[in-house]
């Protein structure tokens, strides 16, 4: 495991920016697995840069993002395929066509989930995955508990997620209380992991996945397993390794 650790976030981000750069340049149909939340937004931001510099080229690339909320339209501002469209695809080249995240709508949720699971496959597996880390150490939507074998599953959502995403929302009750996640299994066959953590509230959590005992119950814990995973941390997110 590696480890970039800066009090300066836009340098993280840039980073980050020029790690997947160079990805899509020696590879320019590279599969890249993209997550949501607020952690990741800087880095979404420059790849952003980087497009409108000429500097990188999305025309092949193909995404799979990691979760969405079951019941929420994609013209939702909560759903997650709004998200990814409004802060990073609708400002760069990339074909919608090949961008993907879970409907979360779909009649039949299980057979969303064998497709999803399918399209990766087929698409060649994903080159580089994005992560960020939820209070309780859920990557993607995986709950504390998820079995590490897990493929792309319907979850129920922690309480202390669903109140965590709340701030996103007009209530807590608002919050779905399902969502459609790649599982464990799903995100540790990326070829290369990115873990982005940033906060002083996510200190603890991070020592313990980082460090701690590699369990079901810490689910970012199973990264310890990964030969290929680089962690960009802020200092106040990695005060406590
Ligand atoms: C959500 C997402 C996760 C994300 C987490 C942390 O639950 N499903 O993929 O890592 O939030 O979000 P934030 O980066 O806003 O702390």
């Amino acid at each position: 495991m590696e480890y970039f650790i800066s009090d300066n976030i836009a340098k993280i981000n840039c980073l980050i920016g020029t790690e997947i750069k160079k990805l899509i340049s020696e590879k320019p149909n590279a599969v890249l697995g993209f997550a949501t939340g607020s952690t990741p937004l800087g880095a979404y931001k420059e790849l952003i840069n980087l497009y409108k510099k000429s500097e990188i080229d999305f025309s092949e690339v193909i995404t799979f993002n990691l979760d969405e909320y079951v019941g929420l339209e994609q013209t939702d501002p909560n759903s997650y395929r709004y998200f990814m469209d409004y802060n990073l695809f609708n400002h760069i080249n990339i074909p919608k066509k090949n961008t993907h995240v879970p409907n979360g709508c779909a009649a039949d949720l299980q057979h969303e989930c064998i497709e999803y699971e399918n399209m990766i496959k087929k698409a060649g597996g994903v080159d580089l995955q994005i992560l960020g880390i939820g209070h309780n150490g859920h990557i993607g939507f995986n709950e504390p508990g998820t079995p590490f074998n897990s493929i792309t599953h319907v979850v129920d959502l922690d309480e202390r997620t669903r109140k965590a995403n709340s701030r996103f929302f007009s209530t807590v009750d608002e919050v779905p209380g399902r969502a459609i996640s790649m599982g464990i299994k799903t995100i540790m066959m990326s070829r290369k992991i990115i873990l982005i953590v940033f906060g002083e509230d996510k200190a603890d959590i991070i020592k313990e996945a980082l460090t701690g005992k590699i369990t079901e119950q810490v689910p970012a814990s199973v990264l310890q397993l990964h030969p290929n995973v680089s962690v960009y941390m802020d200092d106040k997110a990695a005060s406590k390794l």
